[in-house]
C-alpha cells in the first residue's frame, strides 16, 4: 500500500492517546490518522494536535482500521459503531470487553494466538489488560510443561480505570472507587457476580481460557487496585502437568516471545520500570515440582491495551487476513 492505511482511533482518553503514540512508533504503514470522540474539539494527543471528530457512522468512510477505545456497554462506542465501521470496509480492533467472549470474534495476543486472526469477520477483540500480561507469561509454560491450574493476585494501577482513576489518585476524585485509593488497596475491580468473583476476575478466567484454548482451565483470580499510576503487577502461581526444574523454567521464560526476563532473583521488575515500555516483565521465579510461582509486570496502557492492539493490526497487515 503506497500511501499507508487510513486509521481511526475512537476515544481520546488514556488508551486513545497511547494508540496515537504507538501507531507512530511501530512499523505500521500509517497514512491518514483520524481521532474521534463524543464531541468535536481540538486536542493534543501524544504531542500531536488533532481536530477530533465526532464518532458517528460517516466518520468511518474510507477507514481501513478502526481502533476503538471509548466506553463499553449498550451505549458505548463499539456496540454503537463497530458494525457501521465494518459496513464501510474498516476492520475493527476493540479495546473494550463487549465482544471478547463472542465465539465469532477472535481475542488475540499476537505472541500467543496470532493464528486466531485467520478468517476473522471484521471485529477483533483486544483482551483485558491484566489478562494480556498473564497469558504472555503463561503461554510458554503451557506449551512446555502443560498447565492444570492458575492462581493469580493482581496489583493494578489507577490508569486502568482511565482518566477518572488518575484523577482519583492525583486529585482525590471520590466517585471512581468504592473506598479512597490513596494509601489503600481495594480488592474490588468491577461489579461482583453471584459467584463472588468481580467482573475483572471473571474476565481473567474466561479470556485466558479462550486465548490459551484451554476451555476448562481453573483460573482463580483476586484483582486489587493499588495507588500506582501506571503498570499492573501480578503474583502468579501455576500448577503444571509435568514436573519442571528451575533451570528449565528459566530457559523457557528467557526465550519466550514478548517476555523480558531476568533470572536474577534480586533483579525484580516494578511498575515504575515497566511504565512506558512495550513488553511484559517477569521475575522472582520459584519452582517446586509441578508448582511455578512468579511476578509479572506490564504497562496496562501499552501491552495491556495500545501496543497489543497495534501488534494485532501489524499481524493482519503482514499476513493479509
Ligand atoms: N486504561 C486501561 O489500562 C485500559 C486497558 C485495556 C482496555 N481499556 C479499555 O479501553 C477503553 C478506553 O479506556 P481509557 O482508559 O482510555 O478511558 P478514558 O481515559 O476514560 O477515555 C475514554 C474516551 O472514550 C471516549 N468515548 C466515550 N464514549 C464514547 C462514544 N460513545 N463514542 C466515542 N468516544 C467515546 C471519551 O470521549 P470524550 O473525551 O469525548 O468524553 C474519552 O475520550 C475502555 O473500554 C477500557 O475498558 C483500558
Amino acid at each position: 500500500m503506497a500511501h499507508g492505511y487510513t486509521v481511526a482511533v475512537v476515544g481520546a482518553g488514556l488508551v486513545g492517546e497511547r494508540l496515537v503514540a504507538e501507531l507512530r512508533r511501530w512499523d505500521f504503514p500509517l497514512g491518514e490518522l483520524r481521532v474521534l470522540a463524543r464531541s468535536a474539539r481540538r486536542s493534543v494527543l501524544a504531542g500531536e494536535t488533532f481536530e477530533v471528530g465526532v464518532a458517528e457512522p460517516d466518520a468511518f468512510d474510507g477507514v481501513d482500521y478502526a481502533f476503538f477505545a471509548g466506553t463499553e456497554g449498550e451505549k458505548g462506542a463499539a456496540v454503537q459503531l463497530a458494525a457501521e465501521a465494518n459496513a464501510r470496509g474498516a476492520v475493527v480492533i476493540d479495546n473494550g470487553s463487549d465482544f471478547r467472549l463472542d465465539p465469532e470474534v477472535p481475542l488475540v495476543v499476537p505472541e500467543v494466538n496470532a493464528g486466531a486472526l485467520e478468517g476473522h469477520k471484521g471485529i477483533i477483540a483486544n483482551p483485558n489488560c491484566s489478562t494480556i500480561q498473564m497469558v504472555v507469561s503463561l503461554a510458554p509454560i503451557a506449551r512446555e510443561f502443560g498447565i492444570r491450574k492458575v492462581v493469580v493476585s493482581t496489583y493494578q494501577a489507577v490508569s486502568g480505570s482511565g482518566r477518572g482513576g488518575v484523577e482519583a489518585l492525583e486529585n482525590g476524585r471520590e466517585d471512581v472507587y468504592p473506598k479512597p485509593i490513596t494509601g489503600n488497596a481495594i480488592p474490588l475491580i468491577g461489579g461482583v457476580g453471584e459467584d463472588g468473583y468481580t467482573t475483572e476476575e471473571t474476565k481473567m478466567r474466561e479470556e485466558s481460557r479462550k486465548i490459551l484454548s484451554l476451555p476448562d482451565l481453573p483460573v482463580f483470580a483476586t484483582a486489587v487496585r493499588i495507588p500506582v499510576h501506571t503498570g499492573h503487577s501480578e503474583s502468579v502461581y501455576v500448577e503444571t502437568e509435568r514436573e519442571a526444574d528451575l533451570s528449565e523454567v528459566l530457559e523457557v521464560l528467557s526465550s519466550a516471545p514478548g517476555v523480558s526476563f531476568s533470572g536474577d532473583a534480586s533483579d525484580f521488575p516494578t511498575p515504575l520500570e515497566a511504565a512506558g515500555e512495550p513488553g511484559t516483565f517477569v521475575g522472582r521465579v520459584r519452582v517446586e515440582g509441578r508448582a511455578i510461582s512468579y511476578w509479572c509486570v506490564a504497562d496496562n496502557l501499552l501491552k495491556g491495551a495500545a501496543t497489543n492492539a497495534v501488534q494485532i493490526a501489524e499481524s493482519l497487515v503482514s499476513v493479509k487476513v
